[in-house]
């Protein structure tokens, strides 16, 4: 008899398609709502992406997961059934996100803060969301959750995966304690998404991924040097294969819509192979080798908001003066994909576009020293500099930076369809959340509002000199100093202001949500508290009109 290791796991969700994702432990026909899949086999593991079509829109489905016949989901522990709405929604429509969710489990020391014992997570801003859906009725569930990030930490592995590595490897030889290859991998998702209120909330709520660098390895893709670097290790191949395949496998394929999955020649390789092993490995690193020719930037389009979610790691262009983002075919999808013509328009990159002004100076003088602004012994401190403390953000690539920030007045002035009443961008990364306001120059003619919406993490908060350290990084005294040094190093004025809304930046565990009501638009941020040894709750810190 065939079992469910994890899943079911609602991902895309349209008017008339939902696509589920589950892992079995063998080969086996998988039905829900009268659609039958077989599995894939990868890796000795087993997957299927079960696209359910024909559905009736705006319509509640509750669904059951079939393996060669027998129910295996759900899994009566005394979660409501799963269940979800087709589009369109007659009530406003709720979107969470956020990022940074390393898998610990969930009792003490690991629900400690960092401050009283190291092993300290504190309280998972997820598990929390998860235990109180449980009691609302399903009209008040998030419709979508955007994980924009760091869905797992692959170089900062949690006791279970620890422990498996150790009955494979010696973890004092390189690569030590990190999760290396695709097997590894399946040990690291099992962890972080097997909890019963965790696989409930994604059995129940359709998620939207994208990955940052801890989902592969901190730092990925900051510099050329760094590259280069990483790529003499002799691990690096077998580790960037298993990564992008496995990332491919759990996260990638379930972004897309049903249309992308009849047309995808891979899967339809994957599906045909025996086991998809070797031919998922050469596509991932061609993947890694090649910026062109793999997109993992994708669109979705929420009733009438259109959600663009961009993929600022691994389509990077590296090379010292041209330095970019994304590659020029990719640049041009999101050209094509980032419009008026709808009632918001959200884009969402894991790194944050927009950071306190001082940081962003500070990442904009990088680049330019790093560049070779101040001559070859400076540029390779301003590496040294850019690798130890992340200066790897939009600001770090400052033609990327103001490709969104004209991409943003375009569509704001009305150059690209009928102006969106907000354009939001959402971000995580940086384990603090905030709200920035964004200003164009008087006289511009936007008529759209601007935002920067940050939140992280779900579950991995600063310890207390971090956040001082951020403090700092936010005050106007650093911002005065890294605004002379940039310019100094010939860095161009941002041409665009921002400033922070509430009393933000917001720390701890927490999750983030907007709320979308035809052309009015709201944000909403909580941190997850205990309440007692065994139960937390979430409470409200911000909530601001955006629109
Ligand atoms: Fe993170």
């Amino acid at each position: 008899m065939p079992s469910l290791i994890l899943g079911p796991l609602l991902r895309y969700v349209s008017e008339r398609d939902a696509v589920l994702w589950v892992e079995t432990d063998s080969e086996c026909e998988v039905e829900i709502l009268g659609t039958r899949e077989r599995t894939f086999c990868v890796c000795d593991h087993h997957y299927a992406l079960v696209c359910c079509g024909d559905l009736e829109p705006g319509t509640w489905y509750e669904y059951e997961v079939l393996l060669d016949g027998e129910r295996v989901w759900p899994c009566d522990d005394g979660f409501p059934a799963s269940a979800f709405h087709t589009y369109p929604k007659g009530t406003p429509l709720k979107l969470m996100f956020g990022s940074c969710r390393l898998a610990a489990p969930h009792v003490p020391p690991y629900t400690l803060t960092k401050d009283e014992d190291e092993r300290g997570r504190e309280i998972d801003a997820l598990h929390t969301l998860a235990e109180r859906m449980r009691h609302e009725p399903r009209e008040d569930w998030p419709d979508a959750l955007l994980m924009l990030g760091d869905q797992v930490y692959a170089d900062e592995v949690s006791p279970g995966t620890r422990a498996f590595i150790e009955t494979k490897r010696d973890p004092s030889d390189p690569p030590g304690e990190r999760v290396l290859d695709f097997e590894d991998y399946t040990q690291l998702y099992l962890e972080s998404w097997s909890d019963p209120a965790i696989r409930w909330l994604l059995s129940t709520v359709s998620t939207m991924m994208i990955f940052d660098d801890h989902d592969v390895h901190d730092d990925w893709n900051i510099s050329e040097a760094w590259l280069e670097e990483a790529r003499r290790h002799e691990w690096w191949n077998e580790h960037i294969k298993g990564a992008l395949s496995s990332y491919w496998v759990y996260q990638h394929l379930g972004n897309l819509a049903p249309e992308s999955h009849q047309e995808d020649e891979l899967l339809k390789r994957v599906k045909a192979a025996d086991d998809a092993e070797q031919l998922l490995e050469e596509f991932a690193f061609k993947a890694d080798r090649e910026t062109s020719g793999t997109r993992w930037s994708y669109c979705r389009d929420l009733g009438n908001t259109r959600l663009v979610v961009i993929d600022s790691r691994a389509g990077r262009m590296l090379e010292e003066g041209k330095r970019s983002m994304l590659d020029p075919e990719e640049w041009d999808w999101v050209n094509e994909h980032a419009t008026g013509g709808f009632d918001h328009l959200l884009v969402a990159t894991s790194l944050p576009w927009l950071l306190g002004r001082g940081m962003h100076y500070a990442e904009a003088w990088s680049e330019a020293v790093a560049g070779g602004a101040w001559g070859p012994p400076a540029a390779q401190a301003a590496e040294h500099l850019r690798q130890t403390v992340d200066l790897e953000h939009w600001a770090a690539f400052q033609e990327s930076f103001k490709r969104l920030r004209d991409l943003f007045e375009a569509v704001g002035k009305g150059e690209r369809g009928e102006p969106p009443a907000s354009i939001v961008v959402l971000s995580g990364d940086v384990h603090h959340a905030y709200l920035f306001e964004v200003g164009y120059p008087k006289g511009t003619g936007l008529r759209t509002n601007v935002w920067q919406a940050v939140c992280s993490p779900y579950r991995n908060p600063l310890g207390k000199s971090e956040r001082q350290t951020i403090r700092i990084g936010m005050s106007r005294g650093f911002a005065h100093v890294t605004r002379a040094l940039a310019r100094l190093a010939g860095v161009d004025d941002p041409g665009i202001g921002w400033r922070m809304t509430g009393d933000g930046p917001w720390f701890d565990n927490q999750v983030a949500s907007l709320v979308i009501d035809g052309r009015e638009i709201e944000m909403r941020l909580d941190k997850a508290v205990p309440v007692n040894e065994e139960e937390a709750r979430l409470e409200r810190v911000l909530q601001h009109r955006l629109a």
